[in-house]
Formats: structure tokens, sequence, C-alpha cells
């Protein structure tokens, strides 16, 4: 831990715009941004070019694969090798790989570390789903965030039409609807709010809304701030 180095857990369910909160905070604040959920989407594309089952049988190889991720950040994209791959983990299947192997806790064991060596100076906002109650647990301020199913299956149904991707709003739904499930019912930091959590319901905000409020949560949270 970094108790030093100032960080923002956002957590949340599967498209309830966490990203795009956490990444534009992270902007607005000069920090550094984790999409955690990006390295497991990773680990899934890595495990199924080795030719892995996303199982329990393989959760000892593919947590290997986690730990010796040959990834790199560049201006935004993710290498993997060498190769970008920013395009092939932001498929809704990538997200449902991801989603299984996430639940194997030696994966998540492999991919503590990676995480945590985010939180460097001047500052981080991480995203996903355990930043506040497993990854970042002394965070000074921790949000989940949520929307409707109904708004969540909507919003991204306008985003991938956009794309030129064909899919209905109700398959979308019931998709996120077995992630949701999946991601709550595991026995290893499933999603949930950590206790000291506040809680923002985006369903009725426009993302300019949500910013605000967590800005103004953190200045309430500085330490430096004017008394
Ligand atoms: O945030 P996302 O949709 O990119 O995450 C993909 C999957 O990865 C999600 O369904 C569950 C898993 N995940 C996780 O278990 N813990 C995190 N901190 C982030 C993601």
């Amino acid at each position: 831990p970094a108790p030093h180095v100032p960080v923002i857990c956002i957590d949340g369910p599967t498209a309830s715009g966490k990203g795009t909160l956490a990444s534009e905070t992270a902007r607005r604040l000069g920090y550094h941004y984790l999409d955690s959920g990006a390295l497991y989407r990773i680990t899934a594309l890595a495990a199924l070019r080795a030719g892995l089952a996303l199982e329990p049988e393989h959760e000892q190889r593919i947590a290997r694969l986690a730990r010796d991720l040959p990834i790199r950040f560049v201006d935004g994209t993710v290498l993997l090798a060498g190769e970008d791959i920013g395009e092939a983990i932001r498929s809704e299947d990538a997200g449902m790989n991801a989603s299984k192997v996430s639940a194997l806790p030696a994966v998540r064991s492999a991919l503590v570390a990676l995480q945590q060596g985010f939180r460097t100076l001047p500052g981080l906002v991480a995203d996903g789903r355990d930043m506040g109650t497993v990854i970042f647990r002394d965070a000074p301020l921790k949000v989940f965030l949520t929307a409707s199913a109904a708004r969540r299956a909507e919003r991204r149904h306008k985003q991938l039409i956009s794309k030129g991707v064909s899919v209905t709003i109700d398959t979308l739904r019931a998709d996120l609807e077995a992630r949701d499930a999946r991601d709550t019912q595991r026995a290893v930091a499933p999603l949930k709010p950590a206790q000291d959590a506040l809680l923002l319901d985006n369903s009725d905000q426009t993302i300019e809304q949500s910013v605000a409020q967590v800005l103004a949560w953190w200045d309430e949270r500085q330490p430096f701030a004017a008394a």
C-alpha cells in the first residue's frame, strides 16, 4: 500500500458508466487511471489464445499467465506482447470471458500487485468491482455507481449501434443481468459496495453531473482544503 498517494475507487456493475466517470474524473484531477476490468479481459484473451478453458480445472495455469502478462499501456492503447488488443477486449464476449476468469480466486490474487502498482503520484482513480473492498481498502473516497438494468442496457445498445453492431436491447439486458449475477455471487471479492462507499445512482444523470458529484465529494475529503 502507498497511503500517501491519493486514490478514488469507483466500483459498480457492468455498463454502469464506471469507465467514463473514472477516466473523466482522473483527467480533471490530473491523476492516473486504472481500468481493472481490462486486466481480467486481457487475462481471458491470453488464456483462450493459450488453449486454456476458463474454468477451475485450468485455474493455476491461468493465474500464472496473469502474473506474467506481457502488457503495456501506451497512450490509451493496450499492448499484449506488442499487439494492440484494444478492440479485441471490448466485445460483449470478452466481457463475459473476463467475468469467468475473474471468479477464479488464484487469478484474482495474481493481479493484485499489478493493480496496486498503479497507485503512484499525483494520484489514482481506479474502476472495477473490488477496488474499494479489496485492492485499495484504505482509499479515502469510494463510490459505488449504479444505474437500473434497463438504463444500462439502453446505453450499451446506443454505443453498439453507433459502432455498427446489431443487437437487441433485450439480449443485452439478459447478458448484463447474467454477468451481474456471476459477479455478485462469486465466493471471492464479489461485487458489493464497501461499507464506507458512497452510493451514486446515475440512471437520470448526465456524465457531467456524475463527474461533478465525485469531484465535490473529493473536495470535501481533501486534507489540505482551506480550513
Ligand atoms: O468492468 P468490466 O466490464 O471491463 O469487467 C469485466 C469483468 O471483469 C467483470 O464482469 C468482472 C471482472 N472484474 C472483476 O472481477 N474485478 C474487477 N475489479 C474488474 C472486473
